[in-house]
């Protein structure tokens, strides 16, 4: 049932070319230049957006709020739904809030998606499991389509997360016609591109474990990355940690200088998203003060990119995309990273401890 593959969890990681094939497909027009989504919620009736969600799919909501507001120029927020659900949110009825969970059972995140509705939230679940508990208290579901995920570490549900959040982004900014049909066409190919972008991405393994070789006995990780690869950054550190249990903490690049640039030393590898796009030469910069200070880098750069090699230890290229799109390209090494120090550490990869695959207590 594992496909051949020694655990779920690489199998899933695998799947990811057809996931955001089913994730995509059939939801996209580049005539039109639109996202056909199928639903009847009123885009113009909606003034902001609450992102609510636990672990993975919390970055997948913090990624949401950079394309929602970059793109469509709807002001958007996203949270941990523990948070959300004690602090009294401010939400009235032109509030959406987007209940995000694989499962569709984390206790977290329908107590908060309850409380939003409670206080007159419109809601939409974007959800991989099929008829779960947060499909049935929403009003609409933007199902992800990722097939069912059985390792406990989640990987095809981030990324078919992320194409539905840029699909969701796409949707509004037309609707409130900010996006120009040109670029929301040059959107659309690109989003069309990255199941084999994806594939490409999954070539680079070897050079992966050759990386997990090289750290695989260090006793911290950071990770580092800047605007919509800040939560690509913090998924590569939860899911080092969850898997292969070695401390791993994520930064916004540019917050390093702000306290945790004191943990760098010789001893500490940083992993850096350093992918082409607006914020490319400010993560040199922050690469350069790791380097300065004895740092390891490891930098996921894009195919192509002959400057990064000068300044980083070790180079993992991917393929060029829209900026906006590339965290659902760069977040693959990462996740072959903890997969291979997992390995090697010889964790229990599809089952670590103290995880269970949702969690339906508080
Ligand atoms: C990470 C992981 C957890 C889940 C979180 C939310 O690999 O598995 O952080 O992402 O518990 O689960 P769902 O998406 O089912 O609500």
């Amino acid at each position: 049932e594992k496909g051949g593959f020694p655990h779920y969890m690489l199998k899933e990681i695998y799947e990811q070319p057809w996931v955001l094939e089913n994730t995509l497909g059939g939801r996209l027009s580049e005539e039109r230049g639109e996202a056909e989504l199928g639903l009847e919620l009123d885009p113009l009736s909606v003034d902001r957006v609450h992102l609510i969600a636990c672990g993975t799919a919390a970055y997948a909501g913090w990624y949401g709020k950079y394309l929602l507001e970059g793109l469509a120029k709807l002001p958007a927020d996203w949270e941990v739904a523990s948070e959300y659900r004690y602090r009294d949110p401010v939400v009235d009825g032109r509030t959406l809030a987007v209940a995000i969970s694989q499962s569709g059972e984390t206790i977290d995140t329908l107590e908060a998606l309850r409380e939003a509705r409670r206080k007159g939230a419109r809601a939409l679940g974007v959800v991989n499991a099929k008829g779960s508990s947060i499909t049935r208290e929403v009003e609409e579901v933007l199902y992800i389509h990722a097939g069912p995920e059985i390792g406990v570490a989640s990987t095809k549900a981030y990324t078919a997360m992320l194409a539905a959040m840029a699909l969701l982004a796409l949707w509004f900014a037309r609707a409130r016609g900010v996006l120009p049909l040109e670029e929301a066409r040059t959107l659309i190919r690109e989003m069309k591109k990255l199941p084999r972008l994806v594939e490409e991405a999954l070539e680079k393994r070897p050079i992966v474990a050759h990386i997990a070789e090289k750290y695989h006995q260090a006793q911290d990780f950071l990770f580092l990355g800047r605007h919509v690869q800040a939560p690509t950054a913090y998924e590569g550190a939860l899911k080092l940690k969850e898997i292969s249990y070695i401390h791993a903490e994520a930064y916004p690049a540019g917050e390093m200088k702000h306290g945790p640039i004191a943990l760098i030393d010789e001893h500490l590898p940083v992993v850096v998203l350093a992918t082409k796009g607006p914020l490319y030469e400010k993560t040199l910069s922050n690469i350069q003060e790791v380097r300065a200070r004895g740092g390891k880098v490891i930098a996921i750069a894009t195919e192509g990119d002959e400057e990064i090699r000068k300044l980083a230890q070790d180079v993992v290229y991917v393929p060029e995309v829209h900026p906006l799109l590339s965290p659902i390209v760069s977040v693959v090494p990462l996740q072959l990273l903890a997969y291979e120090v997992a390995v090697l550490l010889g964790r229990d990869v599809d089952q670590p401890r103290n995880l269970a695959k949702s969690v339906t207590v508080e």
